[in-house]
């Protein structure tokens, strides 16, 4: 894999005011990079270091693990935001999301509520699995593709992701993160591939998913 960290896909103030420079540049360049050198001084020159990121996630426990899921979702996450984002989605992906969670205010509150309400570290996901958008929360690094679901949109509820701007309130981040940020073009269009795609996961984490992560 590539152990250079990606350069964000916008500038680091054109969050703001939602999302200010200083908290983008922190998050990129120390805690996402961070976690890139961990990796790289865990794996580097080991076979594993030739394997593609979501080989290493899928292969991997303990601090390499969490290492290499923290670099996939930080990656997801940057790209699941953008300036001028946010509102309300449309097409067949509008419809998906209607006949899922009743109405696109119906998905919003399950999402903020599910981000709200999770203890500690971790990320908000909106997810497809067994052919239905679903909103979902995970602990520290862990991530939908070990439970067979696809990643569409993800929010990071680790302090460090607004502790700077909002400081402890999270429901502030995460409404201006669905309200201002969220790219819905990103999301529809990992929606998009779904179909084509059989995600790998490793045995015995899916029933776990299930019964204990679920939002909606
Ligand atoms: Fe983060």
């Amino acid at each position: 894999m590539d152990f250079e960290l990606k350069p964000l896909p916008y500038p680091d103030s054109a969050l703001e005011p939602h999302i200010g420079r200083a908290t983008l540049t922190l998050h990129h360049g120390k805690h996402h990079q961070g976690y890139l050198a961990k990796l790289k001084e865990l794996i580097g020159g080991t076979p594993a270091a030739e394997e593609d990121l979501q080989t290493i996630i899928l292969d991997a426990d303990g601090p390499v693990f969490d290492n290499a899921a923290q670099v996939w979702n930080h990656d997801f996450y940057w790209k699941s935001m953008k300036p001028n984002g946010g509102g309300e989605p449309s097409g067949r992906f509008r419809l998906a999301l209607e006949r899922d969670f009743g109405s696109y205010e119906g998905f919003r509150r399950t999402f903020l509520e599910a981000g709200e309400h999770h203890f500690g570290s971790g990320w908000l996901w909106l997810v497809h699995y067994e052919d239905r958008l679903r909103v979902l929360t995970t602990s520290d690094a862990d991530l939908p593709m070990v439970y067979q679901a696809t990643a569409l949109l993800t929010a990071d509820l680790w302090e460090h992701a607004y502790y700077l701007d909002y400081h402890n309130e999270r429901p502030r981040y995460l409404e201006a993160f669905v309200d201002h940020l969220l790219d819905w073009e990103f999301a529809a269009a990992n929606w998009a591939e779904v179909a084509q795609k059989a995600p790998r996961s490793r045995n015995g984490r899916a029933t776990r998913f299930v019964a204990g992560r679920e939002a909606s």
